[in-house]
């Protein structure tokens, strides 16, 4: 979302704007959930930013979410948006159950995952069976996508990567922080790369390149025996 303070220029993109179009789209169809997945704020995490987006969703016709990117302060994020009593310290990473599913949240913003929350993951996934849904800011291997691959990927990335691979189910991660849209599918790792609702980054080359300015959502769809995904943009 990139969400600046009132009257902040953000490269001449209506991000406060962009932010209200996806959300009144998305009530017109309302899910089940909604996530929001980090990089709420503009450039650093500000109570004011959150406080404003906490009342925007103030009244949404199902339960939202949240994780923190690496434009994020977790504590003021998860003070605004009541979310307090799930931090850990100062990570904000936790265990929901969606519907009849269970979701892992995790805390990037200080761009990896941290080795105590590694211990907190791996635990459950000591106990879990079966295929396993993450949500995390940052996709946790390079996705192809030669900017951000070098510029500003995971620090971690290779230990999440392994960490998942390790793992003997399917693991589905939802992600963002690219500005693209992108599937990757890494042996029982399935990463989907979320686009943003302030502008997508141009995937061909290793210099900055705006894609374009649509702004863009995943939806998701569990049903008994399936999962299906859209990315879905608004001009
Ligand atoms: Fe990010």
């Amino acid at each position: 979302m990139h969400v600046g303070e009132e009257g902040e220029k953000t490269f001449d993109v209506d991000v406060r704007g962009n932010f209200l179009k996806a959300l009144r789209t998305i009530r017109d169809n309302p899910p089940d959930h909604l996530v929001i997945s980090g990089d709420l704020c503009y450039m650093s995490g500000i109570t004011r930013i959150y406080d404003w987006m906490r009342d925007q969703l103030e009244n949404f016709p199902c339960p939202v979410w949240y994780i923190s990117g690496n434009h994020d302060d977790s504590e003021k994020l998860a003070k605004s948006l009541g979310l307090e009593h799930l931090l850990r310290g100062k990570e904000l990473y936790y265990e929901a159950t969606l519907g009849d599913r269970s979701f892992i949240f995790l805390d990037t913003s200080t761009y990896e995952v941290s080795q105590t929350q590694q211990q907190w993951l791996r635990e459950i996934l000591q106990k879990r069976t079966g295929t396993v849904d993450i949500f995390m800011h940052h996709p946790p291997a390079l996705v192809g996508a030669p900017f951000m691959d070098q510029k500003y990927p995971l620090r971690n990335w290779a230990e999440m990567k392994a960490l998942f691979l390790d793992y003997p189910g399917e693991v589905f991660v939802f992600c963002g922080h690219y500005h693209i849209e992108k599937n990757v599918h890494i042996k029982n790792l399935h990463i989907f790369v979320t686009p943003s609702t302030f502008f997508q980054i141009g995937q061909q080359s290793a210099e900055f390149q705006v894609d374009h300015y649509r702004i863009g959502w995943r939806e998701m769809v569990w049903t008994e025996d399936a999962f299906q995904t859209t990315v879905r943009y608004i001009d």
